[in-house]
């Protein structure tokens, strides 16, 4: 178990701040980084070649060990929507084949899968776990023989639902599917072994459990579709790229590995030493002692919710760090801002209350929390 990591947060005494699934703060020393990242761009004559590539190559490395993969798998991008276009774009679809996703799903993780049936004359089919309900027997029921795609998260990002990625991975092998994940809501907070899970293709973007800087993310790519087509036309993935005096002699030949996937300015020098500071903590805390930490205070906190009259999701059917609740009929429909008032944030996604606590928060925090909603429901 972890003690609260407050001080290492730009975070008031007065602020109780359990919305991490919205967007987590960012730590002093990932603010430090940034900012002698962005006056490197101040002073360009001191920018050197290897700004272009090394920082690139530590968060790949970094994010591997974040999930066990090894780092020429993984691509730089700034969204989980691009990392999850480039995986519609790569994986194909025929006449009457299926894609199954959950309903509800971040429309990051929709669109691309909705415009591919449509395109191929497939279809796109959402999966509807009501909240509370397990939402894994629920996709594994609805993967058959047609299934070409299945697009899951790790957790559902309005409820917290939780999706067991080896049983998806045991499913899609059993049919021929491809499996791609949104991880947004989870990496960085649950541990994630991608030697057993296997993803086709898996897209994180970093803003929230990864403690990172917002428009920063990753997409694993499988090697099977290391020869596929980017969405960018890139310069810097190509063999002899760090030649910058003679680029337009290289061969179109990219460099070997997901590299190709590499969003364009990929090397962001304000953005990048954030990201692999961020990680770094995450590294040295390790992913598991974070679950186990979120776990247990989840798990009393819930307790405590139910007790004042909310309807948590039961711990089995939940991602261990994120908690969904479903609020008291007839609860004021201003409470987020009554909440707010308090300096208390949380957030509410299709009727369900947020409740996203990290390592910055303390018992302060959650006795704030439970005394406002206390109140208010
Ligand atoms: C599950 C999930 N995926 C992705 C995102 C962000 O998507 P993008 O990086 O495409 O803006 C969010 C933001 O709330 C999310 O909850």
């Amino acid at each position: 178990m972890l003690l609260s990591k407050k001080q290492l947060f730009d975070i008031p005494d007065e602020v109780a701040y359990l919305n991490t699934a919205y967007m987590s703060p960012l730590m002093h020393s990932v603010v430090s980084a940034m900012d002698e990242g962005v006056r490197l761009k101040a002073r360009p004559w001191t920018l050197t070649i290897d700004h272009f590539f090394d920082d690139v190559e530590n968060a790949k490395a970094l994010f591997g060990q974040v999930v066990n993969a090894h780092a020429d798998r993984i691509s730089v991008v700034p969204s989980a929507s691009y990392g999850l276009s480039t995986a519609a774009n790569n994986l194909s679809l025929n006449e009457g084949q299926r894609i199954i996703a959950l309903k509800h799903q971040f429309p990051s993780h929709t669109y691309p899968w909705k415009r591919k049936a449509r395109e191929a004359g497939g279809v796109f089919v959402e999966v509807d776990v009501s909240q509370g309900a397990a939402a894994t027997p629920a996709l594994l029921q609805a993967i058959d023989e047609r299934t070409a795609i299945v697009a899951v998260p790790n957790v559902l990002w309005t409820t917290g639902a939780y999706v067991d990625l080896i049983a998806m991975r045991q499913r899609c092998d059993e049919v021929g599917a491809a499996l791609v994940l949104d991880l947004t809501q989870s990496a960085g907070a649950l541990v994630t072994d991608f030697e057993k899970i296997r993803p086709d293709f898996a897209a994180v973007a970093n803003y929230k459990w990864m403690l990172c800087p917002y428009s920063t993310g990753f997409l694993y790519v499988d090697p099977a579709y290391f020869d596929g087509k980017p969405l960018e036309e890139g310069w810097i993935t190509r063999k002899g790229a760090r030649n910058f005096a003679r680029l337009t002699e290289n061969p179109e030949t990219f460099e070997a590995g997901a590299i190709r996937y590499d969003m364009g300015e990929r090397a962001n020098f304000a953005l990048l030493p954030g990201v692999n500071r961020a990680l770094r903590q995450l590294i040295d805390w390790d992913i598991e002692i974070i679950e186990t930490t979120l776990a247990a205070r989840n798990a009393e906190l819930c307790h405590r919710l139910d007790a004042i009259g909310l309807k948590t999701v039961n711990a089995k059917n939940r991602g261990a760090h994120f908690i969904g609740a479903q609020l008291p009929n007839g609860t004021r429909s201003d409470l987020l801002t009554e909440l707010a008032k308090e300096k208390v944030y949380l957030s509410m996604r299709n009727g369900s209350l947020r409740i996203t606590p990290h390592l910055w928060n303390d018992a302060q925090d959650f006795d704030r929390l439970i005394h406002a909603l206390s109140r208010l429901i």
